[in-house]
């Protein structure tokens, strides 16, 4: 068998995992210079099975280095998605001479007890993991759909806060508050009529952004499986207030933080410093409609690129924008100019960067010599992403559908495109618009043709993070 991270279709600079079956990114949060990152992870199958955290850490969000397995099943169920924070205050008393603990926050899953919410606490920096003995710390009133809950601290005032869990219960998301992220009280729910109710809400997040302005928003991110703007799963976010209870949004439309049909449970990481400022972000780069069929067998899924999550203003609506992190630099190789409209890229793993005149129509063709190819194409009013002739698509009837995004009035200047093994990820304005998708093309997609572009394009090569 093929060496790990050279098999057929494995993504080169994207996080997958050593082998075997992965879903949602969970516990994200950043401690003394690592960015972990958990995840959903079945090591016995390439399907999805009794849930484990995988783990993971790195130093930049786009080298990582695979750390064992750190939570497993146990009598109360197994491990769903969650979240991971600093307990600087070691309100929870799970602290080791003075030190704030990690503790991650997650759902039990099991058969007769149902879903209630657990934690785990770590004292050296998410080496070694163990359980609480009073789990669960959140008991199931009785829904079936009671998960994954993302944990952050809320400041009332100087030096002073409490833990807010948001939980995702079916169609609603629940607050609830605790002092200690052991005793927790509800505080209210949210789910107005106008949101989309397509699918069950799950993996949420709550944070709060500033305008361009400066004016302090809190965004809430809701995953919703399926009812996605191009079927199957997608995430949607509201931006509105939250005051330490409950949730209100501002205006009524739906907004999608990503067209693409790949991706999926994205939450932001935690205890980033100050001074760092960003809120970033990191999606499942799958779809549950064929995530448990896709042509890979020694690993199934992939996680997108890290993203800055930033509020801006479009025609007087407020949007947030998923930018690609400007780590994403560690990985260029070299970097050319693209000096025609049809040109043949000489490395399989490349960024383009493409400019183009703001209301100009424009089209993207990335193909091979096999006749695989994916095309995008920049109309007058929507985005056309159009996979289905990129490769293998036997899997699973709909894959080759094609998958829209409306402009909704984005003065679209200029797009950069990831290419990797098996994926494309579409930034318009670095970010105020994304699709991404993946595909399975029989060859690299390393002929670009482009219509309607301007004449400042590039492309930089881009490096695979597991070659020696
Ligand atoms: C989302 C999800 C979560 C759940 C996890 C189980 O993809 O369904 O709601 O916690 O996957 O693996």
């Amino acid at each position: 068998s093929p060496a790990p991270f050279s098999e057929k279709f494995r993504p080169q600079y994207h996080f997958t995992p050593p082998s075997q079956w992965m879903n949602d990114p969970n516990g994200m949060v950043y401690l003394d210079g690592e960015y972990h990152l958990f995840y959903q992870h079945y090591p016995d199958s390439n399907v999805w099975g009794p849930m484990h955290w995988g783990h993971a850490v790195s130093t930049d969000m786009v080298n990582w280095e695979h750390l064992p397995i750190a939570l497993y099943p146990d009598s109360l169920g197994t491990i769903f998605s969650g979240s991971a924070v600093i307990d600087h205050n070691n309100t929870s008393g799970l602290g080791e001479e003075g030190k704030g603990p990690m503790v991650a926050i997650f759902t039990y899953d099991h058969e007769t007890i149902g879903q209630t919410q657990g934690i785990a606490y770590s004292n050296d920096k998410g080496r070694t993991w163990s359980k609480f003995e009073g789990n669960p710390v959140l008991d199931n009133p009785g829904i079936p759909d009671f998960r994954d809950p993302k944990v952050s601290w809320f400041e009332t005032g100087e030096g002073e806060g409490k833990w807010i869990m948001t939980l995702a219960v079916k169609d609603k998301i629940s607050f609830y508050s605790s002092p200690d992220l052991i005793n927790w009280s509800h505080e209210s729910d949210f789910n107005p009529d106008w949101a989309s109710y397509g699918g069950v809400w799950e993996c949420p997040d709550l944070f709060a952004l500033k305008t361009p302005s400066g004016e302090e928003k809190w965004v809430l991110i809701v995953s919703i499986n399926p009812g996605g703007p191009n079927g199957g799963s997608a995430t949607q976010y509201f931006i509105g207030n939250f005051d330490g209870s409950s949730y209100t949004a501002d205006g009524q439309e739906i907004k999608w933080i990503d067209y693409g049909t790949d991706n999926y449970a994205g939450v932001t990481w935690s205890n980033i410093p100050e001074e760092d400022g960003r809120r970033l972000f990191i999606g499942w780069m799958s779809n549950w409609d064929y995530a448990t069929i896709v042509p890979t067998y020694e690993w199934r899924s992939a996680m997108t690129l890290p993203r800055k999550l930033e509020l801006f203003e479009n025609n007087g609506e407020m949007l947030m924008a998923s930018r690609p992190v400007q780590e994403l630099q560690n990985l260029r190789t070299t970097s050319e100019n693209i000096e025609s409209n049809s040109v043949e890229l000489s490395h399989k793993l490349y960024e383009l960067e493409l400019g183009k005149e703001a209301g100009q129509t424009a089209s993207l063709t990335l193909s091979n010599a096999k006749g695989d190819q994916v095309v995008l194409r920049i109309e007058e009013d929507q985005i056309v992403l159009d996979r289905s002739k990129s490769g293998d698509l036997s899997f699973y009837e709909g894959f080759g559908k094609v998958q829209t995004a409306p402009i909704d009035g984005i003065q679209i200047t200029d797009l950069s495109v990831y290419v990797d093994r098996s994926s494309v990820e579409f930034f318009f304005n670095n970010g105020e618009r994304v699709m991404t998708a993946i595909i399975f093309p029989g060859n690299s997609l390393t002929k670009v043709d482009l219509e309607g572009f301007g004449s400042q394009n590039k492309v930089h090569y881009l490096e695979s993070i597991w070659a020696q």
